[in-house]
């Protein structure tokens, strides 16, 4: 199937999108009023939305990146994860919120909020753009996710397929 002929149905607009993000944000410079947060992106796939998200907080925000790999799939069901990049500030006593683009098995961010909480930083949530409580096999819970999903392969906004389809506005699915 050539690029062109792809189809991809819209599952969430981007007016709906950017309606919810703002609704997190305008949540989250209430409860963090007059502290400063430590915004986690976790690459590639949660660009778009801690992007959007950071311009909906009101107050100081500090945006640090890391990234992780799984194995792929069947390592991935082990629990395997990489961090390939860490971030570059000490959070410890830190106020820190981690937002990611898609909680699906919950391993990665299993792994990741262990190695988080144990810098021992004075707060620690996680947000998440999209849940898909379908598909979990790790016992793991965002304080706060946009939107639950159903268990369906999903692209754009930030979201790839072989790093395809990132730049889409929406959430797509491929038909
Ligand atoms: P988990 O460790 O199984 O929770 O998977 C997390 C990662 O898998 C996410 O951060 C995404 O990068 C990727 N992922 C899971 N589901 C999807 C999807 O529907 N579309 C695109 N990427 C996905
Ligand atoms: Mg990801």
């Amino acid at each position: 199937m050539s690029d062109s002929s792809t189809k991809i149905n819209v599952m969430i607009s981007q007016e709906e999108l950017e309606e919810k993000i703002a609704q997190l944000g305008a949540k989250i410079s209430r409860e963090y009023e007059g502290r400063e947060i430590i915004l986690v992106c976790i690459l590639k796939g949660s660009v778009f939305f801690t992007c959007s998200l950071a311009k909906h907080i009101e107050g100081d925000v500090r945006l640090e990146f890391m990234r992780c790999s799984s194995y792929g799939d069947e390592d991935t069901s082990s629990g395997r994860v990489n961090l390939l990049l860490d971030m570059d500030v000490d959070i410890k006593g830190k106020h820190v919120i981690v937002a990611e683009d898609i909680i699906d098995t919950g391993n990665t961010l299993s792994y990741l909020m262990k190695e988080l909480s144990s810098r021992e930083p004075a707060s620690l949530k996680l947000v998440c753009l999209l849940d898909k409580p379908g598909r979990r096999t790790v016992n793991i819970k965002a304080d706060y996710s946009c939107f639950t999903i159903p268990d369906k392969f999903v692209v754009g906004y930030g979201l790839d397929y072989a790093q395809k389809y990132r730049n889409l506005p929406y959430i797509g699915v491929i038909e």
